[in-house]
């Protein structure tokens, strides 16, 4: 397995799968791996000639620093794991200010209004800096194809506005939740959890498929109580925000609107861990 720093000798390794016009799949990453990631990397594996991984924690990215900080760092472990799928995959590890051409900062982006939704208010900057260093790293990788979670469903929408913000000619796809037994979604943040808070965890999904089943019956204002209801009965959980929106502009509605995709989305604390996710309605 090649595990590459620098931007120079990523790109001469890739330069022949280029020449010889074989497709790269990319999947970014901050390290920390879990099976939601390998899930990833395994579906890149199966429809490309080759693999680019790349683990880096973006500075640009958190809105506060004892965040980034606090994020598990596990290099070694991460690597043990992607060898032990595929002795193909590349490793992109970059250092921030080669790949950030001397200055870690954020460019100013307009996503179609969406940047504005759900964690565009609750973290300030977040999504100027995945674009900033997803733009940076796709300059790099060159994919075909980039693969992402839909645990980040708003990233992920993000990122299709972004390659065409910057005229990249890269296919996004988007892959499904990968949940651990109890029904967490998987994230690099659980491994902050104690074992308490890990079952306690399960309120999440559990939660958000009580408002899957009665989406039909409900109004919007009634599925929100629910929530915020199933939340107050536990003193592990503070509701940081609930919110059914529109899949494509992730916008809410005041009523539910005929053939109009919705989908639910969370994001609460656990002691003082950040968790999100999000599950389809229809
Ligand atoms: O989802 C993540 O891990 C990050 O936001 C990403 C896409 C790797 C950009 O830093």
């Amino acid at each position: 397995m090649k595990i590459h720093n620098s931007k120079t000798s990523l790109k001469a390794t890739l330069l022949p799968f280029k020449k010889n016009k074989k497709s790269i799949g990319f999947v970014p990453t901050m390290g920390a791996l879990h099976k939601g990631h390998l899930s990833l990397v395994k579906q890149a594996l199966k429809e490309n000639d080759c693999v680019v991984v790349s683990i880096f924690i973006n500075p640009t990215q958190f809105d506060n620093q004892a965040d980034l900080e606090k994020y598990p760092k596990t290099l070694e472990n991460d690597l043990i794991l992607l060898y032990s799928i595929s002795k193909k995959i590349i490793v992109f590890s970059p250092i921030a200010s080669e790949l950030y051409n001397q200055n870690i900062s954020s460019k100013s982006y307009i996503f179609s209004g969406i940047e504005k939704e759900m964690e565009g208010k609750h973290r300030a900057g977040h999504f100027d800096g995945v674009g900033t260093v997803l733009n940076l790293l796709f300059r790099v990788v060159t994919p075909n194809k980039a693969y992402f979670g839909e645990k980040d469903f708003q990233q992920l929408q993000i990122v299709k506005e972004l390659v065409k913000i910057e005229n990249l000619p890269i296919n996004i796809t988007g892959c499904p939740i990968v949940r651990e037994k109890n029904g967490l979604a998987m994230s690099s943040r659980n491994k902050h959890l104690s074992e308490e808070e890990f079952e306690e965890a399960a309120l999440i999904y559990l939660t958000l498929n009580k408002v899957k089943e009665k989406f039909h019956d409900l109004t919007f204002k009634n599925l929100n109580q629910l929530v915020e209801n199933e939340f107050k009965k536990s003193d592990f959980f503070t509701l940081e925000y609930f919110e059914i929106a529109n899949s494509s502009t992730l916008k809410t509605d005041e009523n539910k609107l005929k053939n109009i995709r919705y989908r639910a989305f969370i994001a609460c604390f656990i002691g003082g861990i950040r968790l999100i996710d999000n599950m389809a309605l229809n």
